[in-house]
């Protein structure tokens, strides 16, 4: 088929048109032209060309390696499937190098709709199913379903699921966003369907064309515009070639020198993975190669071009599978569908990741391992004499691919007596590689007990470079009969001599994945035995498949005190999803302006000898390099944020790999990071870094940590705890451990210093700009007043930009300082999580004393925090303040610890030691209940603290609002009881398949803390309309939402006439950070005071009018009336500490029932009931939004966010999407109900309302919970009921590991 005549020379090019051609390309960007010419870099990413060059900001990014989905645009492309056709679907702008982009159509979210022109439905929807909070991944979450929309014209609520597999919210928890969308499907529920139209209504646009309602169906349409030529450009030296057929390919490929690096451009999202594998001298785009994409299916053969996309190959395979011969493409095509995700499907080919597996034969592909399950033949063309010769995979594998391409694939139908079954476990449900892939390929006899006619092969991935076959297994099972009781254990003891998987720190560990391919290899074997098996052992035959998602939130309307109260969309939700809505580095490049990257340490422990940047001096485009050494002030950002100083740049000692040692700063960020590999620093008495708690302990870096009640560093007492142990019945001990969490907020931490005529102007992602002011203040040793400071607004904090912010601001104002000109500092994500720590890790020791019905008498724990390399943010101290939870006990001794690490210093995250104070004593209850062989429920409930109870570190109780309203009403909402005896039953009848249900108490004691905050509420004459200018940050928690209604209600002035402004220092001056749940709460208290103290003016205004008989004016005349009457209309207030209302409770449950596979630890978190107390909600549906988002971060922390080390140097191996995995919006509840407390209210707070942004989060670990009952009855079947301890978080493999799976039971 590829007989093709190479004709040397080349002159299929036509050298000619080359030469005349400008060293350009041409794309539509928005319906408009653009040209990228050779001044830009031939590695620019089309997401910094669409931000930086055309200006477009509402396409974000944070990855860049397309894991986030943040940067998410349409694209319509040329299709060579057909002539002049084209296709659309969304890529990942990070992913795109914009010379590829060629003749290509890209639509940007600021395309669908904006303010002007009205708002797309995709976006009014998202808006108006509050499927927003910080906005920051807003635009990409519009675009992928855009895409979706326009690549498969009619969508399905299942397709709108899983179209949003690569794109990570932090704060939503993804069900708003899902369900917004799932309106929009043909099949979404009528509920949904019947909430948008009122949506519509509120967002209702007049189209400026017609004059009539907006309907989005003028929404542009976005067609490539520049017709495919043959092309070369040169580019900075790098050679760019667009060829159109594979002669021409051929020919590029042959007049190559030696040594030239070539990269044959498919989706080139294979930089995502392997980033290094640059830089090239020469690209070669496929784009417009017939040969490359055309689709064959002839009989008894499917072909598919070499770069089809992975997407279209799942197409052909669904289509295929309904002929003869062809039926396993439908196991393909299903496997195929959780590679990558969406984004990277759409455009990333099979060439392309087959030759990954080529350069990297550690890469666990799950494309190579299930075409070669499929014994796919690879069309390779020779450059050389252009002579195509089939091979197969693993002949590929050992191919020499100098100057040849892969053309096609090729695949042959298969026996009908053929089975093919693939697998992928991976630790996130979607979006994640592979911790262990396998195929199997049985030929079997049905009628003769499955008998193995051939060899089979059983194929692994993820074992180490060289593994693919357990070739002993595969003799072995030649001949055999499936069905033959022990054949799967004997077959597992052999892969059990095989099957030798490496030991990387950043992997699984071995015994998990060598356990994995003996679950799996048995997993095929049921699955192909089908009916065959015992009823017992089919639960071992499929995976987990995830049901389409429903939820239900309820909650009390309270209308009498509307707009407070009432769920109204967010202030700004609308300009979030249009990418209106601006963040700091979002800020238009100014003249002059320079990029800085951080100068990062290698290694964890030691002193700097010295800091050669002389080469990286010499790159052209590198302005300056500055280090501690250049710091004009004190070389510490914490002026108040703690007693520690945190250096700017290490100074002679460094205490953490990634930790900044210096800025280079450059005129592109390209450059500037260049040079920033290129600065040598020399180390000496370079020290083992200390990584855990246990070796901090044993290396004696440990100090109490304080009390909170008494402010001492000291441990908290209650009662006699000796005494009370001498009384209990029984007394249990034990330990576990919490990991890291880091914030991950969407939006990295970003800053721009610029030199104004009397010092700074700053913009940066923080939420405390008063701290910015200072700290920047210290550093260049001047006065705070040189300092300007504004935030808008940032993209997600949950703690990590209260002082973190400062190391980007400071690092730029030394910059800005040193060079006299604008100084950006940008993380990328890399940078972001090596530079700053998270959630401190924690220890907890136990022991308690109880009754026989578990009822504690006396407990006595040890809270270790790892608060990294300063102890500024350690957060024991509030571990041990929450660990009482709901619970009573007459006696505690709570002892505090804090050690240090050579890890980024930990900071305060969302509930930060709360969490674990929680965590630990549900641990403890579990652990109790299990001694006494209670039911876990019953042993909480009998601990629940009664009214009046005394607390650790909190006024006594006044009301066990858990036990008392919540209590009965999950379990009667949940039916729990009924559900308890159906997850018993599916117990009994399924050995492979395990169910757990598990409710959890919550109580928050949430007292005012000495934070102040400076509000200003201005009303303005012309026309009655209001602006608010507070000190808090919104950071997505809905601040200025709430401001904006409670100001609403106290002026009476319509929600649409008030504003809210950007904090500065100077209209904001001294407000504390926005960084404890309680601060909105003061921010509003605030905000009421100021308005009400305006309100009273303007009431006595309109008295004294009325007096005069004329009050009765409208608002604006009213307002004009006191302005030309000397009335201030403007209000400051400062809110003092004094007036603060008492401490209070905030209460909360949750039922979870998950399942688990226990042979590879996969789970699914079935459904979740949860009930939190808001009092009387302030705005329901931002409520509802905190409490999932909350409870969803909880959830990583809980099970899937584990960060691994280098031991040796100390380096943050999980620093990307890659290895460290959030929750997707595949890993939620399946099936999430929210109840806001009925009949709440709160003699404390603001209007009666209770806080709501940190406590949802603790109630995650009642999936935990729910997970260790699930394991608990798997472990039954090896008679193994001997307490075990879980560590968090509770991944994947810790589960398959717990469940103890053992081959000796694999029978059939
Ligand atoms: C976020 C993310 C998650 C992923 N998850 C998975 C996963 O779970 N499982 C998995 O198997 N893969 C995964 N991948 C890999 C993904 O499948 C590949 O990135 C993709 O298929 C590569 O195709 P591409 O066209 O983009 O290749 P490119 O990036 O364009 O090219 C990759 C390599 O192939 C070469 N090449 C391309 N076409 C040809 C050709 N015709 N002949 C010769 N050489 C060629 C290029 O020179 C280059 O060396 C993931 C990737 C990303 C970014
Ligand atoms: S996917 Fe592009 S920035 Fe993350
Ligand atoms: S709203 Fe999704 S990341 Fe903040």
């Amino acid at each position: 088929m590829y007989s093709l005549r190479h004709r040397r020379g080349g002159n299929e090019m036509k050298d000619k048109e080359v030469r005349e051609e400008a060293e350009s390309v041409q794309l539509m960007i928005n319906d408009s032209p653009y040209t990228v010419d050779a001044t830009l870099s031939p590695t620019t990413k089309l997401v910094d060309f669409l931000r930086a060059t055309a200006g477009l900001t509402g396409t974000k990014a944070l990855c860049r390696e397309g894991g986030c989905g943040a940067c998410t645009v349409v694209a319509t492309v040329p299709d060579p499937e057909s002539e002049g056709g084209t296709k659309t679907f969304s890529i990942q702008a990070c992913q795109q190098l914009v010379y590829a982009c060629n003749g290509w159509s890209i639509e940007t979210v600021e395309h669908l709709g904006d303010r002007y022109n009205g708002y797309h439905p995709i976006q009014q929807s998202l808006a108006g199913f509050y499927g927003t909070q910080c906005g920051y991944c807003s635009p990409g979450m519009v675009m992928t379903m855009y895409g979706q929309q326009k690549s498969s014209g009619a969508l399905t609520a299942s397709q709108v699921e899983k179209a949003l597999d690569g794109n990570l919210c932090r704060c939503t928890g993804y069900r708003p966003v899902i369900e917004a969308f799932k309106a929009l499907a043909d099949d979404g529920a009528k509920a949904l369907k019947n909430k948008l139209v009122d949506i519509e209504d509120a967002f209702k646009t007049t189209c400026p064309k017609t004059g009539k309602r907006c309907t989005g169906s003028c929404s542009p349409k976005g067609t490539a515009t520049v017709p495919a030529r043959e092309r070369e450009i040169t580019v900075q030296g790098v050679r760019w070639f667009y060829p159109t057929s594979l002669l021409s390919v051929y020919s590029i490929l042959d007049q190559l020198t030696e040594g030239e690096k070539v990269r044959v451009v498919g989706g080139n999202t294979g930089q995502g993975v392997y980033k290094n594998d640059g830089p090239f001298d020469v690209y070669i785009d496929t784009r417009n190669v017939p040969e490359f994409h055309t689709v064959e299916e002839i009989s008894g053969e499917v072909t598919l071009g070499a770069n089809v996309s992975l997407g279209r190959a799942i197409e052909v395979f669904e289509q295929a599978a309904g002929n003869p011969g062809f039926q396993h493409l439908q196991e393909l095509a299903k496997h195929w569908g959780v590679v990558a995700n969406v984004a990277v499907r759409n455009i990333g080919s099979i060439a392309g990741n087959l030759m990954m597996k080529h350069a990297h034969p550690d890469f666990p592909s799950d494309i190579f391992l299930t075409l070669l399950a499929a014994d796919a033949q690879l069309a390779i063309g020779n450059s050389q004499d252009a002579s195509v010769a089939y091979v197969s995979l693993e002949d590929f594998l050992l191919t020499d691919m100098q100057k040849k391409v892969v053309v096609a694939v090729k695949l042959l139908s298969l026996a009908a007596d053929t089975r093919i079954r693939t697998f992928k476990i991976t630790p996130r449900a979607v979006n994640a590689h592979a911790y262990v892939n396998a195929a199997f390929r049985f030929q079997v006899d049905e009628n003769d007990g499955f008998l193995v006619k051939s060899k089979p092969l059983v194929l692994y991935g993820g074992i180490n470079p060289n593994f693919i076959h357990a070739a002993n297994t595969e003799e072995f099972l030649n001949g055999r009969r499936l069905t033959e009781q022990g054949l799967l254990t004997e077959a597992a003891g052999i892969l059990a001599t095989e099957v030798l998987p490496d030991s990387l720190p950043q992997d699984s560990s071995p015994a998990y994945r060598l356990s994995l391919t003996q679950s799996l290899l048995y997993k095929a074997v049921i699955s192909i035995v089908g009916s065959e098996a015992s009823l017992q052992n089919q639960s071992a035959a499929t995976v987990i498949e995830r049901p389409v998602s429903s939820s239900k939130q309820t909650f009390d309307e309270n209308p009498e005190m509307w707009p407070v109260g009432k769920p109204i969309p967010k202030v700004e939700s609308i300009m979030q999803v249009a990418g209106e809505a601006t963040f700091t580095n979002d800020e238009p490049t100014q003249p002059h302006e320079l990029h800085g990257v951080f100068i990062q340490s290698s290694v964890g422990s030691a002193d700097i000898v010295s800091i050669d940047t002389s080469e990286a001096l010499n790159l052209p485009g590198v302005v300056a390099v500055v280090t501690a050494a250049d710091i004009p002030g004190v070389n510490d950002f914490a002026a108040e944020a703690g007693t520690e100083v945190e250096e700017v740049f290490a100074s002679g000692k460094v205490l953490y790999a990634g930790q900044g040692i210096g800025l280079v700063i450059a005129e592109s960020h390209e450059v500037a990071s260049q040079a920033s590999a290129k600065v040598k620093v020399e180390y000496a008495n370079t020290q083992t870094p200390i990584l855990t708690i246990k070796d901090a302990l044993d290396n004696g870096n440990v100090q109490p940590d304080y009390n909170l009640v008494t402010g001492k560093r000291e441990a908290v007492r209650v009662g006699d705890v000796e005494a009370g142990f001498k009384a209990a019945p029984h007394v249990i001990e034990g330990e576990f451990d919490m990991g890291f969490q880091f914030h991950f907020p969407l939006e990295p931490l970003a800053a721009r210093v610029t030199p104004i005529e009397d010092g700074y102007d700053v913009v940066v992602t923080s939420i405390w700009p008063a701290e910015v002011q200072s700290s920047i203040a210290q550093v260049l040793g001047i006065d705070a007043n040189s300092i300007n400071t504004a935030v808008r607004r940032v993209g997600g904090s949950f703690g990590g930009k209260i002082s973190r912010a400062h190391v980007v601001s400071t690092a730029a104002a030394v910059g800005a300082w040193k060079t006299h000109r604008p100084v950006r500092v940008a993380l990328d994500l890399r940078a972001f999580i090596t530079l700053v720590g998270g959630r401190d890790p924690f220890y907890s020791k136990y022991k308690v004393g109880f009754d026989d019905f578990g009822k504690l008498e006396s407990v006595d724990i040890d809270i270790v925090s790892d608060s990294g390399c300063s102890a500024n943010e350690a957060s024991a101290g509030l571990g041990a303040a929450f660990v009482s939870n709901a619970y009573y006990s007459p006696n505690w001794l709570l002892k505090p610890f804090v050690v240090t690490t050579n890890t980024p210093s930990n900071t305060f995250m969302r509930s930060p030691g709360i969490f674990q104070g929680i965590v630990t004593i549900e641990s403890i209850m579990d652990h109790i209940a299990h001694y006494l062989g209670r039911d876990p429920l019953q042993v909480r409930e009998v601990n629940l603290a009664p009214a009046g109870a005394e607390r650790p570190s909190a006024d006594p109780i006044v009301k066990n609002v858990f036990q008392e309203d919540i209590l009965p009403l999950l379990k009667e909402s949940a039916e729990y009881e009924l559900r308890l005896a159906e997850v018993d039953a599916f117990n009994q009848a399924n050995r492979w398949r395990k169910k757990g249900i598990a409710i959890m108490p919550m109580c928050f004691n949430l007292g005012y803390p000495d934070f102040r905050f400076g509000v200003l509420v201005n009303i303005y004459s012309h026309d009655g309309s209001v602006s608010i200018a507070h000190g808090g940050i919104e950071m997505g928690q809905g601040l200025n939402t709430k401001a904006v209604q409670v100001a609403s209600y106290i002026l009476g002035v319509p929600v649409a006439k008030i504003k809210v402004k950007a904090t500065s220092t100077t209209t904001n001056a001294n407000s504390s950070h926005q960084g404890a749940t309680v601060c909105s709460d003061i921010v509003l208290l605030g905000v009421k005071r100021a308005c009400e103290n305006l309100r009273a003016r303007l009431d006595s205004a309109r008295g004294k009018l009325s007096e005069a008989g004329g009050g009765d004016v409208s608002w604006a005349e009213l307002v004009r009336i006191c302005k030309s009457s000397d009335v201030d209309l403007s209000e400051r207030i400062w809110t003092k500490t004094t007036e603060y209302p008492d401490a209070y409770d905030i209460w909360g449950g949750a039922c979870a029932e998950v399942e688990v596979d226990v042979l590879t630890g996969q789970y699914l978190i079935r459904r979740v009931d949860l009930i939190e107390d808001c009092g009387k909600s302030l705005s329901p549906y931002i409520d509802i939004g905190q409490i999932e988002g909350g409870f969803v971060m909880g959830l990583g922390f809980c099970t899937s966010e584990k960060v691994k080390f280098n031991a040796e140097t100390g380096e943050k191996l999980s620093n990307g999407t890659w290895e460290y995995k959030p929750p997707s919006a595949l890993d939620i509840p399946v099936d999430l109900r929210v109840t806001i407390l009925p009949n709440s209210s709160n003699t404390s707070g603001v209007l009666r309302a209770k806080a709501t942004g940190e406590p949802p989060l603790n109630l995650a670990f009642a999936v935990v919970m729910a997970l260790r009952k699930a394991i608990s009855a798997a472990r039954a079947h090896r008679s193994r009921v001997e307490w075990f301890k879980i560590d968090t978080p509770l991944t994947v493999e810790q589960i398959q590991q717990l469940c103890l799976v053992d081959p000796q039971d694999f029978s059939v």
